[in-house]
């Protein structure tokens, strides 16, 4: 036995071969069965696609990278539950492509911070932040009241979004230009907010 052992240790190539394959014996056990388990393929029960709005916004904070400074994932720890409320769970970001779970927090987690302000606090805050929270150090996005959104480019994510598995129909996608409206992308991505974590009570 210690003969064998001294033969591994002494011998890099035959460590590093050994040590994948046990890293990749422990990987795949660890992650091949959440590709065959319900609670972590199935949306959630209430969750719906986003609205055109809502997706327009989504593509604004992907545009603008949000997601370098707020994660949207509440981790099952006392501390993360107290501050954000329910965890989250896989369910809720099925549709999500690609999800924005992410780890960097310069500001809060964003998964539930649907419906906790007012679309004026957002309005306010994303067009100058300071004038609501004054040491906050998150940028101010003006131009986003300014910018119509493109029906469009709308479509085109819809259908993107159809391709990978989100279950729109021909008619939301008929719908997209009038649900967009003359919506401006700060309207969108607030639409985008007021939505998050909404599904999960
Ligand atoms: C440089 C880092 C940074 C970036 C980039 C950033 N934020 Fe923030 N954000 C913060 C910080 C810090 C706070 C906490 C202080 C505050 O409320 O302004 C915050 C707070 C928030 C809040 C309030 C959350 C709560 O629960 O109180 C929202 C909503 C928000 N940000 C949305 C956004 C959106 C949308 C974008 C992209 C358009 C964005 N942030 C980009 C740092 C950032």
């Amino acid at each position: 036995m210690s003969f064998t052992h001294e033969k591994i240790e002494t011998n890099n190539w035959l460590m590093i071969a050994l040590i994948l394959l046990v890293i990749t014996v422990g990987g795949l056990v660890e992650i091949v069965p959440l590709f065959f388990q319900h609670s972590t393929t199935e949306p959630v029960p209430g969750l719906k696609p986003y609205t055109p709005l809502q997706l327009a916004g989504r593509d604004v904070f992907l545009r603008e990278g949000c997601y370098g400074c707020h994660s949207q994932m509440i981790r099952p720890l006392q501390a993360e539950t107290l501050r954000y409320g329910h965890y989250s769970v896989a369910g809720e970001s099925v549709w999500d492509h690609p999800f924005q779970w992410g780890s960097k927090r310069t500001g809060p987690d964003l998964a539930r911070v649907g419906g906790r302000y007012t679309d004026e606090w957002h309005r306010i805050h994303l067009n100058n932040p300071r004038d609501l929270v004054p040491e906050s150090n998150m940028p101010a996005y003006p131009w986003l009241s300014e910018n119509k959104v493109d029906p469009k480019a709308v479509a085109a994510s819809v259908r993107a979004m159809r391709t990978l598995g989100v279950p729109y129909t021909d008619a939301d996608i008929a719908q997209v230009p009038e649900s967009i409206g003359q919506h401006t992308e700060l309207d969108a991505l607030i639409a985008y907010l007021q939505v998050l974590g909404t599904a999960v009570k």
